[in-house]
């Protein structure tokens, strides 16, 4: 498994249902990766992408967007962990709202996952956060306790899990909590549990060239998970520059 504690900071690009070959050609070659080691850049494409896009590494990582939380048998169309093992992915995102909302993934579901990513060596980008209903009602901290309760495998840790905290409603909205708001949901995070304390907890939810650095550079952000502007390979681009 990738070392996840020698890094300082994560941009995760969730390219989402988008990009093809040719996309993907253009996109790694206008890519600039910064210098720093410390900081680690992983895209995460289409599964159908993945193999191409893993074989143009240049510096940067590669994640799934999902896996199936079956080990193999008759789940026709799933993805197993053992298949990213076998292609070395080394990060998956899980739990994301959308597969949340629109494909009823569960808390349970995505501790089932990501059990077995970490067994595979696969470190899962788990993510969580409150629709804008649960946060003008200010339960907030209570949908994160519970989503943190029951989405977090009991033998993750620090070493191998990584928790997104990404806002349902800042996601393709270009709207984002204040920068207090923030750094506060992620120190929530941090001292929910002892457990949390050194744990990498990344921020995503309309995350831009023009916000990132102040969002990353937050005492308790330690990286952005990016959607949109992650497309975009000049964006993108600065986004992760030093
Ligand atoms: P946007 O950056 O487009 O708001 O998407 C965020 C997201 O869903 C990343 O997983």
């Amino acid at each position: 498994m990738i070392k996840i504690n020698s890094f300082s900071s994560f941009f995760i690009a969730n390219w989402k249902l988008n990009g093809n070959f040719k996309f993907i050609d253009q996109f790694t070659s206008e890519l600039k990766i910064p210098n720093n080691v410390a900081k680690c850049v992983v895209i995460c494409p289409t599964s159908i992408h993945l193999d191409y896009i893993r074989n143009k590494k240049n510096n940067f990582y590669v994640g799934a967007q999902n896996v199936s939380q079956h080990k193999e048998g008759a789940y026709t169309g799933e993805i197993s962990c053992a298949s990213l093992s076998d292609l070395k992915i080394e990060f998956c995102i899980v739990g994301h709202s959308e597969r949340r909302q629109i494909f009823n993934e569960t808390n349970t579901n995505v501790n089932s996952k990501s059990s077995q990513l970490i067994e595979h060596d696969i470190v899962p980008i788990i993510c969580i956060g409150e629709t804008l209903e649960e946060k003008e009602n200010g339960e907030t901290n209570d949908v994160l306790s519970k989503q943190l309760e029951e989405s977090i495998p009991k033998f993750s840790n620090s070493d191998n899990t990584i928790i997104a905290y990404e806002p349902v409603w800042a996601i393709g909205t270009g709207l984002t909590p204040s920068f207090e708001e923030i750094n506060n949901t992620h120190k929530f995070i941090k001292n929910y549990n002892n457990k949390y304390n050194n744990y990498k907890i990344i921020y995503g939810g309309s995350v831009k060239a023009n916000n990132a650095k102040e969002i990353v550079s937050l005492s308790n952000v330690d990286g952005a998970l990016i959607g949109g502007a992650s497309l975009k390979s000049d964006d993108f681009t600065k986004i992760i520059e030093d």
